[in-house]
C-alpha cells in the first residue's frame, strides 16, 4: 500500500473509534482502561473517555507549568489536550492536531462541553504540521507516531515547532524485534497500532537524526515484542543562548 493508501485506512478505522461504534468501544471500558493509566477522569463526561485510544498518560509526565503552548499529535477526542488544558492554566494554550475530521469534530464538541477556551483542534497531519516555527512549549503524543508512514517526517516537524529549549514527552509502541512480514501486511495490524511501530533503537535514532537531545526512554513495559515506551526528548538551546 501506498503511504496515502496507509493513512486512508487509518482515518476509516478512527472515525469508527470517533463514533464510538464496534467491538473497540465500550464507553465503561475506555473510561476505566484511562484510569487503570492514572488519568483523573471522573469530571469527563463520556464522549471525552469513550473514544481514548492512548498506549499511556504523557501529560502525567510532562511536567507542564501554567502558561506553556502544548502541542498534542494525534489528539483523537481530546484527552490529553483537556488534561493539559488543566495544567497550562487560562494563560497557556493547548493545540491538538489529527487527520480524521471525525475526531477533531469530537473533540471541538467536547471543548465546548467543558466550556474550555485555551484548547483549538486543527485538522491536519503531523507529518505536515499546520503549525508555525519555534511557537511551541511542549510537544505530546499518545500512541499515535506509529500509526504514520513517515516517523523521521513527524519528528522534523516536532522540532522545527518546538522553541529552542522546548521537550516532548511521546507514548507509543515500539518494537523489541522486527515483526513477521504478514503481520506487517495486515491492514488489521497496522491501524491497531502494531504493523507500523518500528524497532525501539531506529525510533530513537529517529528522535536524534531530527536534531533532539537528551533522548531517553522515562519507563516501558513489554507485551512479547511490543513495547509500550515512554520517551523524552529535547530541542537543545542555543549555542548564546545555553
Ligand atoms: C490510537 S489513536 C490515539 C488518539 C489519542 N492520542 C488518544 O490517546 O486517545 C491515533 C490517532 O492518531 C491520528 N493519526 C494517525 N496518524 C496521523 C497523522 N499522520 N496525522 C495526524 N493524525 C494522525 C488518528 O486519526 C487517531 O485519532
Amino acid at each position: 500500500m501506498s503511504d496515502e493508501e496507509i493513512k486512508e485506512e487509518v482515518r476509516k478505522t478512527y472515525a469508527k473509534v470517533a463514533q464510538s461504534t464496534g467491538s473497540c468501544c465500550d464507553p465503561g471500558t475506555r473510561s476505566d482502561y484511562a484510569k487503570s493509566l492514572g488519568y483523573s477522569v471522573d469530571a469527563f463526561p463520556d464522549s471525552v473517555t469513550e473514544s481514548f485510544a492512548g498506549c499511556g498518560n504523557p501529560t502525567a509526565l510532562a511536567s507542564l507549568k501554567e502558561g506553556e503552548v502544548v502541542l498534542d499529535l494525534g489528539s483523537g477526542a481530546g484527552l490529553d489536550v483537556f488534561m493539559a488544558a488543566q495544567q497550562v492554566g487560562k494563560t497557556g494554550r493547548v493545540i491538538g492536531v489529527d487527520m480524521t475530521p471525525d475526531m477533531i469534530e469530537k473533540a471541538k464538541k467536547n471543548a465546548e462541553k467543558l466550556g474550555l477556551n485555551n484548547v483549538e483542534f486543527r485538522f491536519g497531519d503531523i507529518e505536515a504540521l499546520p503549525v508555525d516555527a519555534e511557537s511551541v512549549d511542549v510537544i505530546i503524543s499518545n500512541c499515535v507516531i506509529n500509526l504514520a508512514p513517515d516517523k523521521a517526517k513527524v519528528f522534523q516537524e516536532a522540532f522545527r515547532v518546538l522553541r529552542t529549549g522546548g521537550r516532548m514527552l511521546i507514548s507509543d509502541i515500539v518494537l523489541e524485534a522486527t515483526l513477521p512480514q504478514e503481520t506487517r501486511d495486515e491492514v488489521a495490524s497496522y491501524t491497531s497500532c502494531l504493523g507500523g511501530a518500528i524497532l525501539k533503537e531506529e525510533y530513537l535514532q529517529s528522535i536524534r537524526d531530527a536534531g533532539f537531545t537528551n533522548v531517553r526512554i522515562i519507563s516501558e513495559a513489554s507485551f512479547n515484542i511490543a513495547t509500550s515506551a515512554k520517551i523524552e526528548a529535547f530541542k537543545p538551546k542555543g549555542k548564546f543562548t545555553d
